[in-house]
């Protein structure tokens, strides 16, 4: 089984075995070429090419890759610094009061709940976290934790820890049925998992760059469906935040009718343009292609630690599943695998007790074969 990518465009893979995604995946050179561009551009000639017309449009791109990664308009995409600058910017603009609560699970990564969290210790809403075990929530505990007073359901569309993938649509269902919102943080599955933003029924969905997207640090993509484009008033503003924003004027501030509103600030926007340029790259070759490459790598490794006796930790259902794959190990510490695997050239991580294997569209299947066997090597030691 061979990678979905071409020579040369992820150099490190042809003497690595890097199944890391769902921490720092991989960026194709194309992409990390366009950001040092842009920079170079920058340093060598200032504003004479990065004039005010390319600050103006310089999220163009990205909102064009963006409407193809998540099957929506360009008019619904937004993009920013990270997940976590976007989110709270939506938490800020959100602010649920004293008598709401927002509901997420204990096993969320922090930064899609603490956004609210900062909120809620301003306005005293409720946070409830749905109980989870060894990275899994059940679907029934989410909903048990909303009611008609909960105004934000905000998850992670794949969980950090063991990849359970959640089904939006039927969240969505619950959510709006109590009139919520559903905050989806697709950090981890955004790039390596199908999003039909619109027919998923999520209200918000924001991703990181530099996880399965394969992008770089500092930039992030969101997208706001069209019933909240006039709605929420973001969190965090800037001058970017005027309709023109040319036409400086400090005595008002008039938002842009789309999701563009919560673009406020100047940022590293070679990221932006390198994180336009990921999505191209993976669109093009497709998300659904991806996720399925992926998934059949996810197999093979399940069976090789089943193999070796390991308890994985991951859900097998498919509806639930991703391609991360993360096991117990028993009798050794995880720390100390990760470590004994990368001193053979063979990149995973630990997270809690765990470890976490991410692979992605350019590892292969003899990858999966060289983790399996160096990871025997190392429990026989
Ligand atoms: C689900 C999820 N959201 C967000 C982040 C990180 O967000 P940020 O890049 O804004 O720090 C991570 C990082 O592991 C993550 O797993």
């Amino acid at each position: 089984m061979t990678s979905l990518t071409n020579p040369g465009d992820f150099p490190l893979t042809e003497t690595w075995s890097y199944m890391n995604a769902a921490n720092v995946a991989l960026m194709p050179m194309s992409s990390a070429k366009v950001i040092t561009d842009w920079q170079t551009d920058v340093a060598l000639n200032g504003s004479n090419n990065f004039n005010d017309h390319a600050e103006d449009t310089a999220f163009d791109g990205l909102r064009v890759q963006g409407a193809r990664l998540f099957n929506c308009r360009e008019e619904d995409i937004a993009g920013g610094s990270s997940c976590t600058e976007l989110l709270s910017s939506v938490a800020w603009a959100v602010m649920p009061g004293k008598h709401e609560n927002v509901v997420s699970t204990d096993i969320v990564f922090p930064s899609t709940i603490y956004p609210f969290t900062r909120v809620s210790q301003h306005t005293g809403c409720e946070i409830r976290l749905a109980k989870g075990e060894n990275g899994y929530a059940s679907f029934d505990e989410i909903v048990k934790n909303i009611d008609r007073n909960t105004a934000v359901v905000s998850i992670s569309h794949a969980e950090y820890t063991g990849g359970q993938l959640y089904d939006l649509a039927a969240l969505a269902e619950v959510a709006h049925a109590n009139d919520a919102l559903l905050v989806v943080d697709a950090t981890q599955s955004a790039g390596a998992i199908p999003i039909d933003a619109p027919a998923s029924g999520a209200d918000v969905i924001i991703s990181g760059s530099y996880k399965w997207l394969c992008g770089p640090f500092g930039a992030a993509v969101m997208y706001l469906a069209p019933h909240l484009h006039e709605k929420l008033v973001p969190g965090f503003v800037g001058f970017r935040s005027h309709e023109d924003m040319w036409n400086l004027s400090p005595e008002r501030l008039e938002y842009p009718s789309t999701a563009k509103r919560f673009e406020s600030a100047t940022m590293a926007f070679g990221c932006i343009k390198g994180l336009g340029k990921s999505i191209e790259y993976l669109t093009d070759i497709g998300i659904q292609r991806i996720y399925d490459h992926n998934i059949m790598l996810a197999d093979r490794l399940i069976e090789g630690l089943n193999g070796l006796d390991l308890e994985v930790v991951s859900p097998s259902n498919i509806k639930e599943r991703t391609s991360i794959v993360t096991c117990r190990v028993n009798g050794f510490d995880p720390a100390g695998i990760v470590l004994g695997l990368k001193e053979r050239n063979v990149v995973v991580h630990k997270r809690q007790e765990f470890v976490r294997f991410s692979p992605h569209l350019y590892n292969c299947g003899d990858d999966i074969e060289r983790a399996v066997t160096e990871l025997s090597r190392l429990l026989k030691k």
